[in-house]
């Protein structure tokens, strides 16, 4: 396959979409736009958490003078970056030019002693600015500028999408609205950090790194923080014994198996974490579960924390979706919309249970753009082809290799609108064959269903492993009837164009707004219910319904 070579690859909000960007103009290259440019997955990681090893986070009073606090820090050196957020009082992530900045900062902090307790003295990098006077913090009244970390309201959104003049500009405002911003991306591999201080008491050389959305580019503001232990960089560990003479090699404990292993050192990763984490709370330890991982909540960031080990390829998949979501901005744009419109009507949940997951939900996502009649994605067996040496990568014996340069991908001239491409994902997956059919990414088509549960999408990267074993035949039910129900109000003139009372503020859900009502059906009322039975469908929609009839949902 020809696929048009991609230069653009990261309009995500460590860079900004342009409108240059936006119309997909055949063979027309694609202007870099972003500070990212084509860097690969992991050059963006490893520069993050070196960042993050240069910050600190400091909870502040309400009303701090921002300049005399920065020109306080700054005695301790040059300050890169600096960003002030509100989450149980405020907060700022001050970023240093260099380390040692944080040595001579930590000189000058004093672990306080409080009256009738205790404290742990534990030296972190989450500190409180005090201000013993005669400082005059509050000389300008206003508090700083806070970055927010947390988005809209699914009712305010709805009145935001309203407000658009197109299905395609309520898919990009939805996308711009959700997005993890740059701060937040910051904050994400900084509570990492803060994380690693801890674990590196055990483990010098250990490094905790953000995954899934947080770090896929799919990751919605609100989002959980997934973290994986990585205990593979630590020296020693592939060191080959000599083959003759002397050596040394380390006594360690053993145990049964890797996952006992990872499990010992979660439980007692995550004891610390409990006991002498600041801002860590509700720790609980889930080690019987099929990955093993701590939970908790880091109160001063907000975020909801999983932390895991020895997760590799968790972090392999993270990394494919970060590159399918770089190749083209509508990747993102669709899961985005997908995803929302999901949530809203509890397709989705953030309690695990027996419903798609959104990762699920991802990849049905990209299999739908592989399938598009010019495809918009490659498939992963087409990635597998392009890559280079470096990009060889077997974990348990699993080959997950994949090509980690945008430059070597050629994509294929799809011109598809994000509204054709909405209407016409509802529409695949209304009539999708799941009974029978497979999702298979690595391959881009359907495939028999090696075993019968009701949604079978084939793990990229472990293809004995079904990601939606857990969804039963009353959510996927529930989905198609949601596909099926929201192509046929994609299909009605009056859905999909801005209500004429938009100029005048009369902003009437439509369009993707009128998808994210909490029942599609509602939204029509009583009125568009009795037509929708009244009035003959078009064409095309009784072909659609028709075809929905025949096609059974077996659970
Ligand atoms: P959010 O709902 O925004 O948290 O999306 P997420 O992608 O972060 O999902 P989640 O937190 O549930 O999982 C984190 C990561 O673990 C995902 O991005 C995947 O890489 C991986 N993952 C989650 N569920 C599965 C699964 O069922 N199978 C496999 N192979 N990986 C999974
Ligand atoms: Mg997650």
């Amino acid at each position: 396959k020809c696929f048009k070579k991609v230069d653009s690859c990261f309009q995500r909000k460590f860079g900004t979409s342009t409108a240059a960007t936006k119309t997909d103009a055949p063979n027309k290259k694609y202007k870099i736009d972003s500070k990212d440019g084509n860097k690969s997955f992991y050059t963006v990681q490893e520069e993050k958490i070196e960042q993050a090893e240069r910050s600190v986070l400091i909870s502040c009073p309400a009303k701090t003078n921002e300049k005399k606090f920065l020109s306080y820090l700054s005695r301790h050196g040059d300050i890169n970056k600096c960003f002030f957020y509100e989450s149980y009082g405020t907060y700022a992530v001050v970023e240093f030019s260099n380390k040692e900045s944080l040595t001579s900062l930590h000189e000058g902090t004093a672990i306080p002693s409080i009256n009738h307790e205790a404290t742990v003295p534990f030296k972190s990098r989450l500190l409180s600015l005090r201000n013993a006077g005669p400082v005059d913090m509050s000389n300008d009244q206003s508090a700083p500028p806070c970055q927010p970390q947390t988005t809209i309201h699914i009712n305010d959104l709805i009145q935001r999408l309203s407000k658009e003049a197109s299905i395609d500009q309520q898919i990009s405002s939805l996308t711009e609205t959700y997005q993890l911003t740059e701060e937040n991306v910051c904050l994400r591999f900084l509570v990492c950090s803060l994380l690693k201080d801890i674990a590196a008491a055990y483990f010098p050389e250990c490094t905790i790194r953000p995954f899934g959305s947080s770090v896929n580019g799919f990751g919605k503001l609100g989002c959980d923080l997934d973290m994986f232990l990585d205990l593979d960089g630590i020296s020693g560990r592939n060191l080959k014994r000599p083959k003759a003479g002397l050596s040394l090699e380390y006594q360690t404990k053993r145990s049964a198996s890797e996952r006992a292993c990872t499990q010992s050192i979660l439980s007692v990763i995550g004891e610390c974490v409990d006991q002498f984490g600041p801002g860590c709370v509700g720790v609980q330890k889930i080690l019987q579960a099929r990955c093993p991982l701590v939970r908790f909540a880091h109160q001063p960031s907000g975020f909801q924390c999983d932390l895991t080990a020895n997760n590799r390829v968790a972090m392999k998949s993270s990394e494919l979706l970060y590159l399918y979501g770089g190749l083209d901005r509508r990747v993102r744009c669709l899961v985005f919309s997908v995803r929302c419109w999901a949530r809203a009507h509890s397709i989705t949940s953030s309690i695990p249970g027996a419903w798609i997951s959104n990762f699920s939900l991802t990849v049905m996502v990209l299999f739908f753009l592989q399938r598009r009649t010019i495809p918009i994605l490659p498939t992963l067996d087409h990635l597998k082809e392009l890559a280079g040496p470096l990009d060889k990568s077997v974990i348990e014996g699993n080959d997950c290799t994949f090509v980690s340069d945008f430059t070597k991908i050629r994509l294929q001239d799809n011109t598809e609108t994000l509204e054709q491409l909405l209407q016409e994902f509802f529409e695949f997956y209304g009539t999708f064959a799941f009974n029978r059919m497979s999702i298979n990414i690595r391959k881009g088509r359907e495939q028999n269903k090696p075993e019968m549960s009701p949604l079978h999408i084939q793990n990229p990267f472990e293809p004995a492993l079904n990601v939606s074993k857990n969804v039963n035949g009353t959510q996927l039910e529930r989905f198609v009837a949601l596909c099926r129900e929201s192509a046929w109000m994609l299909q009605q003139r009056e859905f999909n164009v801005p209500h004429s009372g938009s100029a005048t503020g009369n902003n009437a859900p439509w369009g993707l707004a009128a998808l994210l009502m909490p029942s599609v059906s509602q939204v029509a009322g009583v009125k568009g219910r009795k037509k929708r039975k009244r009035e003959p469908a078009s064409e095309r929609i009784k072909g659609l319904l028709e075809s929905l009839k025949n096609s059974e949902v077996k659970s």
